[in-house]
């Protein structure tokens, strides 16, 4: 994605191949900075912070926190050790166990003096291959967005496709191009209009903050509203589809995503609007079935839903009270939206229906 004219991935390998960038993503949309990570223990932090967030990039960040790990030591120990670190920073998204078996799987039968450079390899092909699919994503819902946009109704022809979107499952949420914004991506760049609703996204307004930012500057056309108010908007006829990304999919497609995705779903559902789930493979968990049985779901700290963060009047970054001190507040970071309730889940491989066999049918 461009930023200013420049192109930009969410993180890259610094020219010294000693530390890793990414961009902070709890500055935006108020600030862009980068973060230079150079120890197991700053991967690990920004992960668990949400300095990088999203499902496909802590994936690759948790390989490259690998790398970093093995430059400091390559013993069988501190693999192993440094796994279990990573693995513990967040645990609904599998991507990122995903992406730290594949790199221990890689690196774990060389000797000691190659594990960091092989693992910089694998974390590298990670990083691409999900841009790849991520881009394969977009050109799927493209077509998808192509037919839902001819079938809108005459008086509407030629008219915007109204799309919703929850959370963010875009750029900043992968290496590029992004899960769930792919599809709006290239539909912009082909002409197509299209219209973003944007949740905002409480407790951490990943909507408001970095999906609106990220539209933004690539001058989509979008509108931040309350998490609330996408039931009203599919009543009134206002959202021809929703589309979302997901932390993990289980092998018969129940999906896992930010809280408050299954209450789009529901509202979706009941208005006859399609629901979208856009994902890379890397997302999908064939060992589980029942997503709302066997998915961990994060429980993030209460001060997420007591206070909000935004700009003061001099520029910088406040966090501000909203709650009476004594309330306590639950946060649990991610909700399962049943299978049922999914239209079709939009791959790097194409378009699949949410089930085992619509699974199987693409992946084999
Ligand atoms: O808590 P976050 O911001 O990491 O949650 C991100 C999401 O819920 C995304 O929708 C999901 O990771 C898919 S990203 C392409």
């Amino acid at each position: 994605m461009n930023i200013d004219g420049r192109p930009w991935r969410t993180i890259w390998l610094e020219p010294d191949g000693r530390a890793v960038g990414v961009i902070d993503q709890t500055r935006l949309p108020h600030a862009f900075e980068t973060r230079r990570l150079d120890s197991l223990e700053t991967a690990a932090a920004a992960i668990r912070t949400m300095v990088v967030r999203g499902a496909p990039l802590i994936g690759v960040t948790g390989a490259y926190g690998l790398m970093l790990a093995l430059q400091a030591d390559p013993s069988d120990d501190a693999l192993v050790a440094a796994e279990a670190t990573l693995l513990a920073t967040r645990p609904t998204a599998v991507n990122l166990a995903w992406a730290l078996e594949r790199t221990r799987r890689r690196v774990q039968a060389l000797p000691p003096g190659e594990r960091a450079a092989a693992a910089a390899a694998e974390a590298a092909a990670i990083a691409d291959e999900d841009v790849a699919m991520c881009e394969a994503i977009g050109d799927h819902g493209l077509a998808e967005f192509r037919r839902l946009h001819g079938a809108l109704p005459p008086g509407r022809r030629g008219q915007p496709l109204q799309v919703l979107t929850h959370c963010n499952a875009g750029w900043l949420a992968t290496v590029d191009w992004g899960t769930a914004l792919a599809p709006i991506y290239k539909a912009h760049r082909a002409g197509l209009p299209v219209h973003v609703w944007v949740d905002e996204t409480r407790p951490r307004n990943q909507g408001a903050s970095l999906t609106a930012y990220e539209l933004g500057r690539e001058g989509v056309p979008h509108t931040v509203i309350v998490d609330n108010a996408g039931g009203h908007l599919m009543q009134h006829g206002q959202v021809d589809a929703v589309i979302v990304g997901t932390d993990r999919t289980t092998r018969r497609g129940d999906v896992c995503n930010k809280i408050g995705t299954y209450l789009k779903a529901l509202a979706a559902h009941d208005n006859g609007v399609p629901f979208y789930v856009a994902l890379p493979s890397s997302t999908i968990d064939w060992t589980l079935e029942d997503g709302l049985a066997e998915i961990p779901i994060e429980a993030r700290a209460a001060e997420e839903v007591t206070h909000i963060q935004g700009t003061g009047a001099a520029g910088d970054l406040v966090s501000v009270r909203l709650t009476p001190g004594p309330s306590p507040a639950f946060n649990p970071a991610f909700d399962v939206t049943p299978a049922r309730l999914v239209t079709a889940l939009i791959t790097e491989r194409g378009l699949a229906a949410a089930s085992e066999e619509g699974l199987r049918r693409l992946y084999g």
